[in-house]
Order: structure tokens, then C-alpha cells, then sequence
């Protein structure tokens, strides 16, 4: 806060899933619950303006939360998960579960890490993102990579890393790109028909 000159607009709960063993139900919860009740006392005491949770996975909070209710969870008012076409079937699905059942509204839902981190990866030279977008519209492969990490899933901001104003602008620009939802809808399909999927 000293260097920032003013508080955070929102604070985030860094991945929960490293602390989620998935062993004793109870003691995860009782973790989780503690940690969130912490952030909401800030946010009610004015150390930030919201809280929220951060999950590069998704799954475990969301089979706790399935598992073991919400009696007495605060519930958080942003909920960001990564997002894009590098997340498995099961990672889609688990956000959006988490997101249901936490009553996260869709203002909250931010998605995060387009490129999984890696945007010089060779496996972003072999897709043709251009097939997810309504005809008529020319955009370079990667700010179209940035537009379909708001759909996969469905969230209301990306967050992104960059050092380059160009990149940025152009992804800023790709925000505008429509984008076909029948593409998007076949590939969940044919997505969650794979035999194994990743986060
Ligand atoms: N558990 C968690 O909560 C968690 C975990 C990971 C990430 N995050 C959040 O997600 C944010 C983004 O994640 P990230 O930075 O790891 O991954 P990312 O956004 O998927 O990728 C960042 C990389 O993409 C490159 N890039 C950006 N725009 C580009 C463009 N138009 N063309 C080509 N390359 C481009 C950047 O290089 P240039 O610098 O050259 O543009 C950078 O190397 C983080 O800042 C953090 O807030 C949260």
C-alpha cells in the first residue's frame, strides 16, 4: 500500500489449491474458511476495496466446494482462473463450477494467462485461432489467442503479462474481435470428448 499510494482495488487469494490435499475435508475447509474471512475483515476494514480467489486450478476448489457446501464460506466477490485454449476440458469445467457455486456473479469472473504463460511455445505456431472468429475479420494469431481466453470459460477481464507496448495495444484492439460461439461450443465438445485432459 506505501508504494502504491492507495489500496488495492481488489486482493487476490494466490491459488488455494497448493493448500486443498483433498485428504480431510474438513481441515481444507476449515482453511479456506479462515483465509477467506481474513480477506473479507480487510475488505470490510477498508484495506482493500474487494477480495477474491486466484486458481491456476480450478479442480480442487471446485470438488471441495461440491463436496463439502459453504456454511460459513464469505463469499468472495471475483473469482480468477486461468483462462484460453490452453486449458483442459476438466479446468473449464471446474472454473465454472467454482464460480456457480460460490455465487460469483459474471462481473467477477476474470480469467488470467492466455498463453499459459509461454507465448513463444511451438505449439501456438500449429493452431488457427482465426477459425473461432465470425467471418470477415483479419487479426495476427495471438491477439486472437487473447480474445478466445474470454470465452474459454466465459469471463469478464483476461489478465496478462507483457513488456511490450506493441503487444499490448494490439491485444487492447483484439478485445473488438467477434467471435463465432458455435466454433466455440463444437470445441468444448469435441474437447471434453478426449480421453484425458489437463487443468
Ligand atoms: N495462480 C495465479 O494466481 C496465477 C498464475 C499465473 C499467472 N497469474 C496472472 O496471470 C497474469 C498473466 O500470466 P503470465 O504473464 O504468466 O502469462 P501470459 O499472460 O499467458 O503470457 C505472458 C507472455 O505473453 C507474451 N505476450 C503478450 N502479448 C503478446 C503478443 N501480442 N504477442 C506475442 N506475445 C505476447 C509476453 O511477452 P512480451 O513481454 O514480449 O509481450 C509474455 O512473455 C499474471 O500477471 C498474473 O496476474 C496468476
Amino acid at each position: 500500500m506505501d508504494e502504491l499510494g492507495r489500496v488495492p482495488d481488489t486482493l487476490l487469494l494466490h491459488s488455494p489449491e497448493r493448500s486443498l490435499a483433498g485428504v480431510d475435508l474438513a481441515a481444507d475447509r476449515g482453511r479456506l474458511a479462515a483465509t477467506c474471512a481474513a480477506l473479507a475483515d480487510a475488505a470490510s476494514s477498508g484495506l482493500c476495496g474487494s477480495w477474491g480467489i486466484s486458481c491456476w486450478d480450478s479442480r480442487p476448489l471446485a470438488r471441495l466446494l461440491a463436496a463439502d457446501g459453504l456454511t460459513g464460506l464469505p463469499r468472495p466477490e471475483v473469482l480468477m482462473v486461468r483462462s484460453g485454449l490452453a486449458v483442459g476440458a476438466d479446468g473449464l469445467a471446474a472454473a465454472e463450477q467454482a464460480a456457480a457455486l460460490l455465487g460469483v456473479p459474471p462481473p467477477g469472473r476474470w480469467g488470467m494467462s492466455p498463453f499459459a504463460g509461454d507465448a513463444a511455445h511451438p505449439a501456438w505456431q500449429r493452431i488457427t485461432p482465426g477459425a473461432f472468429l465470425r467471418p470477415g475479420q483479419q487479426a495476427a494469431a495471438m491477439p486472437t489467442v487473447f480474445r478466445l481466453a474470454f470465452e474459454l470459460p466465459p469471463v469478464a477481464r483476461v489478465a496478462v503479462g507483457s513488456t511490450s507496448g506493441a503487444h499490448l495495444r494490439a491485444l487492447a484492439a483484439a478485445v473488438d474481435l467477434e467471435v463465432d460461439g458455435g466454433q466455440v461450443a463444437r470445441y468444448r465438445q469435441l474437447l471434453a470428448a478426449r480421453p484425458a485432459s489437463q487443468a
